[in-house]
């Protein structure tokens, strides 16, 4: 079980970093493109066990963060278009956030990559060109830049952490725009 194992706290100054000592962020593939991919923008181990740390404190800004980009698209008449005729505001919402936190795992694997091509699979279906979709993760990079810069003070840490961030998000946008 690696759900439980992080003791991540909020405290006086801000959000505790804290990565359990079990827990071992892992790069689970054979696939030789694949680990060129992650080589080319040096997403490490080590990422992904800050990832994991981060997690819970995605998970309480889960609300926020996809309500915000929900704000941004359903602006967008085409979009929302898009989402009436395919699902609907709730489903995606519900969605988004299981799929935001599961970014979060720390562990990519075959299941992780799979899963990446089936939403690249969805948004050919439904019609969503990749510069709306870039567009989106621009907007949800922003959402989670604020809650970085709100619950972490110090200031290397902050930008370690933007540092992983942007790999992590870089990383989907490939496996998903491939
Ligand atoms: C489906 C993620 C951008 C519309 C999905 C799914 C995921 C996802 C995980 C579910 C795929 C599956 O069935 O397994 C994302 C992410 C985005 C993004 C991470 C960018 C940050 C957008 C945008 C639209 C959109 C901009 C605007 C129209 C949809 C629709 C579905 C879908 C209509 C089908 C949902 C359903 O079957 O109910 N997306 N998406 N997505 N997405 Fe996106």
């Amino acid at each position: 079980k690696i759900s439980n194992i992080f003791n991540s706290k909020k405290v006086q100054h801000g959000y505790q970093l804290n990565v359990d000592s079990n827990f071992h962020g892992a790069i689970k593939t054979n696939d030789a493109e694949i680990l060129k991919q992650l080589e080319i923008i040096d997403l490490t181990i080590e990422d992904l066990e800050t990832i994991k740390g981060l997690q819970p404190l995605i998970k309480e800004n889960l609300e926020g963060l996809v309500d915000t980009f929900y704000k941004t698209i359903l602006k967008a008449d085409n979009l929302k278009a898009i989402i009436d005729q395919n699902s609907s505001t709730n489903r995606l919402r519900q969605t988004l956030e299981k799929h935001i936190l599961e970014m979060f795992n720390g562990i990519i694997d075959y299941e992780f990559i799979e899963k990446r091509i089936t939403v690249a699979k969805v948004h050919i279906r439904i019609g969503l060109e990749p510069k709306w979709y870039l567009g989106a993760f621009q907007n949800l990079f922003s959402s989670l830049s604020k809650v970085i810069n709100t619950n972490i003070s110090d200031q290397v840490k902050k930008a370690e952490i933007m540092d992983v961030i942007s790999k992590l998000l870089n990383f989907e946008q490939q496996l998903v725009l491939e």
